[in-house]
């Protein structure tokens, strides 16, 4: 890799030190090493089956490293469970959209939250219902979110009836529900129109101000990219190309080479 900006440690909150992860033969992602910085908007750009999806699944423990070191903020996480890595404030969309189709948007959102609300635990462990006041409050914050992202019109809808786009909305609403610190996208406009797609990336900085979150992005759509991230890494056959700013990566000749090439 080309590119590796110096940083003030105080402000990282995710680094990868050398992962790797294996399947079969196929190195999937190879010897990555990067660091994000808190209230970042990290993109993650590269060819199909780079490995990006792969990195996503990696950092939320939905499937082990093969090899390197996962750390947040200064602690490692390498053998956390998914809904550990969760609990810490980590919480992702997904490339294909995962949502209870059979349920209303709202209690998408509400499950979610469920998992934030402490009494849930111990009344769900003992069967009982939860403190009517924390049910309110729920409920309250899945409406609110759902009025962020655009869909508090239509809250008693299946999410299985929504359009590709409003589906996406919806995943962003629900992993908001986590009160996360670090939120990763992958691919969030996938299936949306141009229009969409512009309101998406306005939309993606207000939250990100807004909660004051770090974000790690995954998108294909390389105008919104380069538009709205801070820094980029390339992934290319599992390999970090290049990392930095978005005009050095735009210009560097390997990631033309790799990816911006075939635009
Ligand atoms: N669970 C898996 N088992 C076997 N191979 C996988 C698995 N997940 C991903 N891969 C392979 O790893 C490579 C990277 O895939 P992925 O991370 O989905 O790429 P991207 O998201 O950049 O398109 C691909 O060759 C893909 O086929
Ligand atoms: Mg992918």
């Amino acid at each position: 890799m080309s590119e590796i900006i110096s940083q003030d440690k105080s402000k990282v909150i995710l680094a990868a030190n050398s992962i790797t992860r294996r399947f079969g033969g196929l190195v999937a992602v190879n010897n990555v090493s990067f660091q994000v910085n808190q209230h970042e908007i990290f993109g993650l750009i590269g060819p199909n089956g780079a490995g990006k999806t792969t990195l996503f699944n990696l950092i939320t423990a939905l499937i082990p490293l093969s090899e390197g070191r996962l750390i947040y903020q200064g602690k490692e996480i390498s053998q956390l469970r998914p809904h550990q890595i969760a609990a810490l404030g980590i919480a992702r969309t997904f490339q294909n959209i995962r949502l209870f189709g059979e349920l209303s948007v709202l209690e998408n959102v509400i499950i979610a939250r469920h998992l934030h609300t402490k009494s849930n635990m111990i009344t769900g462990v003992l069967g009982l219902p939860p403190a009517p006041r924390e049910e309110y409050n729920t409920k309250q914050k899945a409406l609110e979110l759902l009025e962020l992202v655009g869909l508090s019109d239509r809250t008693a809808e299946k999410a299985k009836n929504f359009a590709y786009g409003d589906q996406r909305r919806l995943e962003i609403a629900r992993a908001l529900a986590l009160e996360p610190q670090i939120l990763l996208l992958d691919e969030p406009a996938a299936g949306m129109n141009p229009s969409e797609k512009h309101q998406l990336s306005e939309f993606i900085r207000n939250i990100r101000d807004r909660f004051n979150l770090t974000i790690i992005l995954i998108e294909h759509h390389v105008p919104l990219v380069m538009g709205l991230c801070d820094r980029i890494a390339v992934l290319d056959f599992g390999q970090l190309i290049a990392l930095g700013e978005p005009s050095v990566v735009r210009n560097n000749p390997a990631v033309i080479a790799a990816y911006l090439g075939n635009e």
